[in-house]
């Protein structure tokens, strides 16, 4: 099979019923997002940003994978060596739907992280700003989440999967947000066929050679099976 880049955002989890950030009613129209995902706001007020994520986590708890994730994880148990799933989410959908090696460059809402020592580990559902450290024992838990003004994980390796894709595929993302926004230029660049699946066009639509419009519950499914079929999915 041809080699696949996946970039997922918040659009492939909305059906499961966790938000997204920019629609209508978003998590940024609700919340300021320099209080709850930057490093300063959380240097100001450690006890919202856990409110906030013990939140997030309840609900992700709370919801199941739908047609979309599993869907991707078939695609992925059909050819592991061939397709590389990024996604921008922190909720563990995909791996609930079965997907392994989820490369989560914005972090995840499952792992703890000391902002002192840099030690990881298994987050507790509900999180507590005095809670000691594993390995240090300071209390500098943050949440293992990616922030504004921090850099994404796995740099290396997305950079590196994007050169050898055939074809770079995004999914429920609006392209607000770099460096994920500019992959699709990145794998064009390296002759990778682009094609966008979302509800509707996202603000770098124009950079996909192609795109299919509707919920991800329904053509995602449809686009994995014509790939399965040797459809390329073009
Ligand atoms: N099916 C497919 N796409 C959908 C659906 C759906 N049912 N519902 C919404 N979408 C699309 C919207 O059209 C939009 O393009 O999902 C996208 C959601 O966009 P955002 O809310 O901006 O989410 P995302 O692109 O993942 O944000 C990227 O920004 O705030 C940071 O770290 C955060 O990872 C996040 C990043
Ligand atoms: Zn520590």
């Amino acid at each position: 099979m041809e080699r696949i880049v996946i970039l997922t955002g918040a659009g492939l989890s909305a059906e499961s019923g966790l938000g997204t950030f920019r629609d209508k009613d978003g998590l940024w129209t609700r919340y300021d997002l320099n209080d709850v995902a930057t490093p300063e706001g959380f240097a100001r007020n450690p006890a919202l940003v856990h409110e906030f994520y013990n939140a997030r986590r309840a609900n992700c708890l709370a919801a199941s994978p739908n047609p979309a994730h599993h869907a991707l994880a078939r695609l992925q148990r059909a050819a592991p060596d061939s397709v590389c799933l990024v996604t921008q989410n922190v909720d563990d959908l995909l791996e609930r739907a079965g997907a392994a090696d989820v490369v989560h460059m914005h972090g995840q809402l499952t792992r703890a992280l000391c902002a002192d020592c840099g030690h990881r580990w298994d987050a507790p559902q509900v999180m507590d700003p005095s809670a000691p450290c594993p390995a240090c024992a300071r209390p500098a838990t943050r949440p293992d989440i990616v922030w504004f003004g921090e850099y994404p994980y796995y740099m290396d390796r997305i950079e590196h999967a994007l050169i050898q894709a055939d074809m770079f595929v995004a999914i429920g993302t609006s392209g607000n947000v770099y460096p994920a926004a500019g992959f699709v230029q990145q794998a064009a660049a390296a002759g990778a066929a682009t094609l966008e699946l979302n509800l509707e066009a996202s603000t770098t639509a124009g950079l996909f050679e192609d795109r299919r419009l509707g919920p991800a519950s329904q053509i995602v499914p449809a686009w994995v099976d014509e790939v399965l079929a040797g459809k390329h999915g073009r």
